[in-house]
C-alpha cells in the first residue's frame, strides 16, 4: 500500500450544475479535510468549473474530467481537449475507462494518445484497464489487462511513467453490485504492479486503485488488501453521505 490511500469519485452522466452544487454544499459541509488521503471528484464536464467553485479553499479535493480527446485544439465537434480540461480546473483525467473502451468502442490506440497527451497540458492520467466477464471465464483476464497497461502507456515518455495513476476495474464488477473479492482485486494489482515495474524502473509510485461495486460495506476490506492503493467509485459516489463516508474508510 502506498502512504495515501486515494479515493477518486467517478459521477458518470449525473449531476449537472445545479445538482453539482447542492452535491458540493452537502458533501463539503459533512467531510472535513483529511490530508493523510487524495479525494478527488471526476463531475461531467459541464458540471466542473461549478464543482471547481464550491471547492475553493478545500486543497485537499483534487478535480478530474472524465474524458478528453486525443488532440489539443480544432474541428471535433463535441470533444474537450487537455488544455480546455485544464484551464477549467481540472488536475486529472480518466482515461479508457470501460464505458468509453465498451460503449464509445475506444480502442487501446486511442487510449493511448490520450494518456499521452494529458500530461503535456499538466493533467494527471488515470489509465483504467480491466476484463469483460467473458475474457475472465476465458482464463484471458491478465493477457487483457497487460496488454491495456502496456499499450496505453506506450506513447509516453518513459520518464512521465511515475506520474500516472492506474485503475483496475473488471468490467463486470462496475455498475453490477458483484465487487471482485479483496483477493481477486489484490492478485490482479500484483501483475499490474509487476508489469509497471519492468515497463519503467522508479514507477513503484504509481497508485494502482480498484473499481467496480465499491460501496460504503466493502470499501474497508478492499482497501486493506495487499496491493490496492485506493478506490475509484461510481454509483456509491452519487450522493455525499455515502461518499464521504467511503472517503472516511
Ligand atoms: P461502480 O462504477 O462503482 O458503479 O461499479 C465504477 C466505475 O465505473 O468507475
Amino acid at each position: 500500500m502506498i502512504q495515501r490511500p486515494v479515493f477518486f469519485a467517478n459521477w458518470k452522466m449525473n449531476h449537472g450544475p445545479t445538482e453539482a452544487r447542492a452535491y458540493m454544499a452537502a458533501f463539503l459541509r459533512i467531510f472535513s479535510p483529511h490530508e493523510d488521503r487524495t479525494v478527488a471528484m471526476f463531475p461531467p464536464a459541464l458540471s466542473l468549473a461549478t464543482v471547481r467553485d464550491a471547492r475553493a479553499g478545500r486543497t485537499d479535493i483534487q478535480l478530474g474530467i472524465q474524458n478528453i480527446y486525443s488532440r489539443d485544439r480544432g474541428a471535433f465537434t463535441g470533444e474537450n481537449s487537455a488544455p480546455m480540461a485544464r484551464d477549467a480546473g481540472a488536475e486529472l483525467v480518466l482515461v479508457g475507462h470501460s464505458e468509453r473502451r465498451h460503449v464509445f468502442d475506444e480502442t487501446n490506440l486511442e487510449v493511448a494518445q490520450k494518456v499521452a497527451i494529458a500530461p503535456q497540458f499538466g493533467l494527471t492520467p488515470v489509465l483504467c484497464v480491466g476484463e469483460t466477464l467473458q475474457e475472465r471465464e476465458m482464463d484471458a483476464a491478465e493477457h487483457i489487462v497487460m496488454e491495456q497497461l502496456e499499450i496505453g502507456i506506450s506513447a509516453l515518455r518513459k520518464e512521465t511513467i511515475p506520474q500516472i495513476v492506474v485503475a483496475y476495474e473488471p468490467v463486470w464488477a462496475i455498475g453490477t453490485g458483484r465487487s471482485a473479492t479483496p483477493e481477486d482485486a489484490s492478485s490482479m494489482h500484483r501483475v499490474i504492479r509487476e508489469k509497471l515495474r519492468a515497463l519503467a524502473p522508479g514507477s513503484d509510485g504509481v497508485p494502482i486503485l480498484y473499481g467496480g461495486s465499491v460501496s460504503t460495506k466493502n470499501a474497508k476490506s478492499l482497501l486493506e488488501a495487499d496491493g490496492v492503493d485506493g478506490v475509484l467509485v461510481g454509483s456509491a459516489c452519487l450522493d455525499p453521505e455515502g461518499w464521504a463516508e467511503i472517503c472516511r474508510t
